[in-house]
């Protein structure tokens, strides 16, 4: 529970980062989304959780960012209970499967611009969830062994998003351009950055 509930919510925040310091655009519409929700009380510390339900953009953007990165890409193993017809393969009872996510969210035959970071395709659609409403998008799994802590990473993955990027400006160390971020794979059960993400945060300015 430990591991599942920690590391996985910190390899999706660095993966969140990264997208958003590559794609100076989003990182602009998001900040100014969540500023205009959480209005005059900037000032204040903590994001009250039912300003979360309007930041709907901050949603888009952490979706996207988990369908090109899915920290757990092969989800956890399953086994066969009974023999199974599938596509015209046969699958005997008792076989391993592994389910590959990282490619069905990458599958440009399923996705426009399959590996462009283009949060405004999960906008104003209700036809994806993290609970596998749809088998293009699996970051959690899905199923009886899909994600047991979803609730719990949604709140949590939004609330520190939104306090980091509301209380701060972020820019790449030593003059480094935004195309030159890189979002190299590192390897594990939850994959997180192959390099540290390295960031300077100012506060902002009121
Ligand atoms: C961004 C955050 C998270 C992501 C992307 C994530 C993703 C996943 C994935 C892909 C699986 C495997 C599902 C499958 O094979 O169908 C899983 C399993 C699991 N997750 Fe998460 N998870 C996250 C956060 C959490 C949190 C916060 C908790 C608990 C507080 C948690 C608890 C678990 C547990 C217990 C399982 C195993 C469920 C089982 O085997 O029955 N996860 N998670």
């Amino acid at each position: 529970m430990f591991g599942a509930g920690t590391d996985t919510t910190f390899a999706t925040i660095e993966w969140v980062m990264t997208e958003l310091m590559r794609h100076p655009n989003a990182m602009r519409r998001v900040q100014e989304e969540i500023r205009e929700v959480v209005g005059a009380e900037a000032k204040e510390e903590i994001i009250g959780e039912e300003k979360l339900e309007e930041m709907k953009y901050l949603r888009a953007v952490i979706m996207e960012a988990l369908r090109l990165h899915p920290i757990v890409p092969l989800l956890i193993p399953r086994e066969a209970s009974v023999d199974t017809q599938l596509q015209g393969y046969h699958i005997p009872k008792g076989t391993r499967v592994l389910v590959n996510a990282w490619a069905l969210g990458r599958d440009p035959k399923l996705w426009d611009k399959a590996d462009e970071f283009c949060p405004e395709r999960f906008l104003n659609t209700s036809a994806f969830d993290f609970k596998g409403k749809d088998f293009r998008y699996l970051p959690f799994g899905v199923g009886r062994r899909g994600c047991a802590g979803i609730g719990m990473a949604e709140v949590t993955l939004e609330l520190v998003l939104a306090t980091l990027l509301l209380h701060f400006d972020w820019e790449l160390p030593d003059g480094m351009r935004a195309e030159e971020l890189d979002a190299d794979e590192g390897h594990g059960i939850v994959i997180h950055r192959k390099s540290k993400l390295v960031l300077v945060a100012k506060p902002r300015r009121h």
